[in-house]
């Protein structure tokens, strides 16, 4: 509290609130500061002056480890269909019932600078501050992933990023963990199409990717996966319109969202659930915990049930976009996470990152706070700010008594046995035929499979040779026509072998 008794971030523009230290008292000049006459050295008294240098010697946290680069904005969700004989989710209760959240867009693999239009996919977070708990969507914008074993996430994040050596974007690096990982290559398909360029935040869809489970109090449930269609219909850039952009305004996606939302063009995504019972996801020809895999739609339909809409700004960047702490594992009764062992993984980490970047208390910041919470036997740490529980019991007391609500279904319908095991998934064919079904969609699509041959090419010409050459190898296992397309393509654009090292400093775009 200030002067007058107002919270510091209360006062409006028109406003004229004294100015003070960090400790209430008032400042005649924020930039005259304390020293010996008029030439002489500084006092050491000067705490507005050492408070202020401290202060600002502090300000950076630590970005994210990944998706470092984004932008997000407030909205909210409203239920148009009835699902309540699939779900007991208390926000999809009821028809027409709103529920309010914040969501956060972001490339992966760049740094907090790095240009919006980056080839890359995207981030697509929601968390919904539901009547029983925040309930965070922590999705992408493509509805698979690299990767399948959970282990292999920081090595192929590093290959994402910039050689120990060099610092430098390094395309070898790329596509030598890729082509020799290639139960990837559905995903580098959905990369190197034109979707891994979106025009906007607005112009993406979201995906769950991972499988969930929707359960009943009755012990029964579905797995889910969820969709997000942007309303205002898929756009992309192609490459040289991508590249043009990050130099000409590497920020666009940020304000092309923060702009169309100011001027009341709120974007909106029609969402959608697929299901599946266990005893059809036992029947499934695809494996529901691989990530790598979709649910053809054909056999498993899209069902309608949500609007999600974006229709509020932030106030403040770094307090509700930087400081917000999304979580697969912040759920809410009704839903819980399936076997696929990368999504198991990520409920760990999330957090674990957050106590890293924001500290232990992070669900205590504003944005992160839910509706209401009592957790009394989570007690001080850095930055307790909430009040602590005042001299509510820390322990399971006598003299304090609540209420516990009964929401753990039994879940007759999974058991898991067996021995413990040291797993490593195996490439085999079936790995292919997904990113083959795309290949074909893109070529129902005009100029959809040339963009996709010149997106390759123009990155993998700056790999070594011996990786170019595995990579056309994994692609011709896809389609042989397309593997000789990218061969012929690449083969063209490669420097020659005396200034191969030059050509893999290469950048991404
Ligand atoms: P469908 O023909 O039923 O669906 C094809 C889907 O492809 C469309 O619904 C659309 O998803 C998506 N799509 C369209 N154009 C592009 C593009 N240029 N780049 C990326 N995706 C595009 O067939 P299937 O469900 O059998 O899927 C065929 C392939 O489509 C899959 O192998 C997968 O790679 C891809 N796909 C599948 C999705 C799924 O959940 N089944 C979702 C997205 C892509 P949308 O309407 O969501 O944009
Ligand atoms: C961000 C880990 C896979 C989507 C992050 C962060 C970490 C992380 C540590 C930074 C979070 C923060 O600082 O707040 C992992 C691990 C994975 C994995 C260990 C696999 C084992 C995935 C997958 C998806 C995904 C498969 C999508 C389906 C996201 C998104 C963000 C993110 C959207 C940004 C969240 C935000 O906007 O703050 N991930 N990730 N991640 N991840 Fe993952």
């Amino acid at each position: 509290m200030v002067a007058d008794d107002k919270p510091a971030s209360t006062f409006k523009y028109s406003e004229k609130p004294v100015y003070t230290a960090s400790n209430g008292c008032p400042v005649e000049n924020p930039e005259a500061f304390q020293r010996v006459g008029n030439n002489g050295p500084l006092l050491l008294q000067d705490f507005h002056l050492i408070d202020l240098l401290a202060h600002f010697d502090r300000e950076r946290i630590p970005e994210r480890v990944v998706h470092a680069k984004g932008a997000g904005a407030y909205g909210e969700f409203e239920v148009t269909h009835d699902v309540t004989d699939i779900s007991s989710i208390d926000m999809l209760g009821k028809v027409g019932k709103k529920t309010p959240l914040v969501a956060r867009f972001s490339t992966v693999g760049g740094e907090k600078g790095s240009p919006d239009s980056a080839r890359d996919p995207r981030g697509f977070s929601l968390k919904f501050y539901t009547d029983e708990g925040n309930w965070d969507w922590v999705y992408n914008n493509t509805p698979i992933f690299f990767l399948r074993d959970p282990t292999k996430f920081p090595l192929f994040i590093h290959t994402q990023k910039r050689n120990p050596q060099t610092n430098l974007k390094d395309a070898t690096m790329f596509w030598d963990y890729l082509s020799t990982h290639q139960e990837a290559v559905h995903q580098v398909m959905h990369l190197f199409s034109d979707r891994g360029t979106p025009y906007s935040y607005r112009h993406m869809n979201g995906y769950s990717g991972h499988t969930h489970k929707w359960t009943k109090p009755d012990g029964t449930f579905v797995y889910v996966q969820v969709h997000l269609k942007t309303d205002q219909g898929s756009k992309t850039f192609d490459n040289d319109e991508a590249g043009k952009m990050a130099s000409e305004n590497p920020d666009w996606h940020t304000q092309d969202l923060f702009d169309s939302i100011s001027k009341g063009d709120n974007p909106s995504w029609t969402v959608y659930v697929q299901t599946l019972t266990p005893e059809q996801a036992e029947k499934f020809r695809w494996n529901i915990f691989d990530l790598t895999k979709v649910w053809p739609q054909k056999d498993v339909p899209l069902r309608p049930f949500g609007k999600m809409t974006l229709n509020k700004n932030v106030e403040n960047y770094f307090a509700e976009i930087e400081q917000v702490a999304f979580s697969p594992s912040h759920l809410v009764p009704g839903v819980e996470p399936s076997a696929d062992p990368v999504l198991q993984s990520r409920l760990f980490s999330y957090p674990d990152t957050h106590r890293h970047r924001l500290g232990v208390n992070y669900q205590q910041i504003p944005v992160n706070a839910p509706l209401r919470a009592f957790n009394p036997y989570q007690r001080d740490g850095a930055m307790a700010v909430n009040g602590n529980y005042g001299a509510n019991p820390n322990y399971p007391s006598s003299y304090r008594h609540m209420t516990y609500k009964q929401v753990k279904p039994t879940n007759d319908h999974e058991k898991w046995t067996g021995a413990a095991v040291l797993f490593l998934s195996e490439v085999t064919s079936e790995d292919y035929v997904q990113a083959k079904g795309l290949w074909d969609v893109l070529g129902q699509q005009q100029g959809q499979q040339d963009n996709f041959v010149g997106n390759v090419s123009g990155h993998l010409s700056a790999a070594k040779e011996d990786t170019r050459k595995r990579t056309y190898e994994m692609f011709s296992r896809v389609d042989k026509e397309l593997g000789a397309r990218i061969a012929e393509a690449t083969e063209k654009l490669a420097p020659a072998p005396t200034s191969q090292a030059a050509g893999n400093a290469q950048a991404r775009l």
